[in-house]
């Protein structure tokens, strides 16, 4: 079954003569472990599709199950402790907190963990993550002492610190040099087969598309080509 699957998804904003439909009628599935690249150009809709997928944006129309549950049928709080168990978000901005370290940054998402896994389990986890990620020596640093690479792993691996099922990302590297972004683009496909996620990544660029699995196109809401699902050749 795959992890991800969209029918029919549309999302429109604000109503009447100023409505915008922002996603038109899109359709996709996403297995684990496949890492995909969502292009397009600005205003195409990438991040109103992105957060639909990961649950944070109900759509006006259209289904999104996750893992073979139905989003819409979910109330409230369980769509809220389904997303926390099994979605990893990476956002346009880092979005670290200022004022805690790296390790702080990722101690304080897994303590809001419902079925919280134990302060010395996340603790093991989050500094793994972070040697994973390169980052062992910058644990204790606060992010206004870390390169903007650097937060944007950090905030990678806080994204990974609750063992996602699927991880949404978006634009990771718009702040980025060429080779940093592909550094953080190669990591992010490397955690995606090793874990067996399902990584959906938005960029403008498709240079940083080549190490997806497959490439999706969204021009005005809708996707542009046949997008069938390709068993990965991994
Ligand atoms: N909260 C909102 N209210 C009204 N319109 C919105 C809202 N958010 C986005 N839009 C509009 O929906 C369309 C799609 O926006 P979206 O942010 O999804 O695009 P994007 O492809 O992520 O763009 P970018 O590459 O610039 O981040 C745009 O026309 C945008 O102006
Ligand atoms: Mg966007």
């Amino acid at each position: 079954m795959p992890s991800l699957q969209a029918q029919g998804i549309s999302h429109r904003y604000g109503a009447g003569d100023t409505a915008v439909l922002a996603v038109d009628e899109v359709t996709l599935s996403v297995e684990s472990g496949e890492f995909v690249g969502l292009l397009g150009p600005s205003g195409s809709g990438k991040t109103t599709l992105l957060s639909i997928l990961g649950g944070l944006l109900t759509p006006t129309a259209g289904e999104v199950t996750l893992g073979g549950v139905r989003l819409a049928g979910l109330r409230p709080a369980a769509l809220t402790e389904l997303r926390a168990r099994e979605v990893g978000f990476v956002f346009q901005t880092h979005n670290l907190v200022p004022y805690l370290t790296a390790r702080e940054n990722l101690e304080v998402v897994g303590s809001l963990l419902s079925g919280n896994p134990g302060r010395r389990r996340l603790q093991e986890r989050a500094g793994k993550l972070l040697d994973e990620l390169g980052l062992a020596d910058r644990e204790h640093h606060l992010p206004s002492a870390l390169s903007v690479g650097e937060r944007q792993r950090v905030a990678v691996a806080r994204a990974l610190l609750n063992d996602p099922s699927v991880l949404m990302v978006d634009e990771p590297t718009a702040s980025l040099d060429t080779a940093r972004g592909e550094e953080v683009v190669a990591m992010l496909a490397e955690q995606a087969r090793r874990r067996d996620v399902a990584v959906v990544m938005v960029t403008h660029d498709e240079r940083m598309a080549a190490a997806a699995t497959r490439s999706l196109h969204l021009l005005d809401g809708r996707l542009t080509e046949p997008s069938p699902r390709v068993a990965s050749d991994r």
